[in-house]
């Protein structure tokens, strides 16, 4: 049942190339240069009408939430607002039908992001649901919807769910600002020939196991872990932390990367280990720049960087390196090897991968 793998965690680690792949499977249709997505085409004036987009849920799925705000502001230019669903619901929010709101939920189960719908649906939102269990009560509960594929999730830390929930996301926002007029065909073109190559990419950045292993034995004892990104891949830190506190049970924060001259910098000393996202994209010159300030307070850096990088390479404790890819994709492929840092480094320190304490694999209760 686990294919040959120790655990869940890790078969469903490399399950995603093959997840991602079966999520955008007969949606992408490069060759006609569309993205065919039946919930969305159904309901398109609601989508290229609404003043904003509200994406709600929790844990994981609320950080490919954040990863799809940046990716709807800088494709659609449609502002966006991400909400833990449980203080969205318990706060009166502001919404009117001329609001899009987006549950995102693996299960399709969890009380909060449930109730959430179902007050933005009062309200007169239309409510669109990114769920991966067929039928579940989300997916039921919603106005339409997008599955993500990627088969049943067993392992409680959530992995290929969040790689094909982001799968999901970019093609809607693909799909709309195309409807937009947002960019020419061939930078559309390219957008999804990119798309395509993700699950030969995710391989690739599979690939880094052994040595993810070689860096999971150095820090496998530590008690803390920063984990820094900006843009694009500030969430992918929050995710990154989350994992490692899951599994591991080692305490650990994400933070965008440039907020931590505003007070994590006091936390590093020569005991930090601090992984840092500093793709050859975006803010990379900012990264770098960071992570020098992290350096000098002798913190040990992990970095995960562009395939070929050389300046991070002179910096860092550890390189693990991703392919290359465009920035607004690269949550894809930075997020494996963080999975896979904690994944080690939990069974290193004999922890239930599978089934951490005090976690359970549906929240449905508030
Ligand atoms: C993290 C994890 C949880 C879930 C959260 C939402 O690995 O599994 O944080 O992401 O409970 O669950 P769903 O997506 O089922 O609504």
């Amino acid at each position: 049942e686990k294919g040959g793998y120790d655990h869940f965690m890790l078969k469903e680690i490399y399950e995603q190339p093959r997840a991602i792949k079966d999520t955008f499977r007969g949606r992408l249709r490069t060759e006609q240069g569309i993205i065919k997505m039946a919930g969305v085409d159904q309901n398109i004036e609601k989508f290229l009408n609404a003043d904003r987009i509200i994406i709600v849920a929790c844990g994981t799925s609320w950080h490919a939430g954040l990863v799809a705000e940046y990716i709807f502001e800088d494709l659609v230019r449609i502002p966006v607002e991400v909400e833990y669903a449980s203080e969205f619901r318990y706060r009166n929010p502001v919404i009117t039908e001329k609001d899009v709101v987006i549950a995102i939920s693996q299960s399709g189960e969890t009380a909060d992001t449930l109730a959430a719908i179902k007050l933005a649906k009062e309200k007169g939102a239309f409510v669109f649901g990114v769920c991966n269990v067929v039928g579940s009560s989300i997916a039921r509960e919603t106005d339409a919807g997008a599955y993500t594929h990627a088969g049943p999730e067993i392992g409680v830390a959530s992995t290929k769910a969040f790689t094909t929930q982001i799968t999901v996301l970019t093609l809607l926002a693909l799909k709309l600002a195309k409807h937009k007029g947002m960019f020419s065909e061939d930078k559309f073109h390219e957008f999804l020939t990119e798309m395509e190559n993700m699950p030969a990419k995710v391989e690739r950045a599979l690939q880094s196991n052994a040595l993810v292993e070689i860096i999971a034995d150095v820090y496998k004892d530590s008690e803390n872990c920063l984990y820094l990104g900006r843009g694009f891949n500030f969430p992918v830190a929050l995710e990154g932390a989350l994992k490692l506190k899951e599994i591991s049970y080692i305490h650990a924060e994400g933070y965008p990367a440039a907020e931590m001259k505003h007070g994590p910098i006091a936390l590093i000393d020569e005991h930090m280990p601090v992984v840092v996202i500093a793709i050859n994209k975006g803010h990379y010159e900012k990264v770098v720049s960071n992570i020098q300030e992290i350096k000098s307070r002798k913190g040990k850096i992990i970095a995960v960087v562009t395939e070929g990088d050389e300046q991070v390479k002179e910096l860092a404790d550890h390189v693990i390196e991703v392919p290359e890819t465009m920035e607004s994709l690269s949550p894809l492929l930075t997020t494996i090897p963080l999975q896979l840092l904690s994944y080690h480094i939990a069974v290193m320190r004999g922890c239930n991968v599978d089934q951490p304490r005090n976690l359970a694999k549906s929240v449905t209760v508030e």
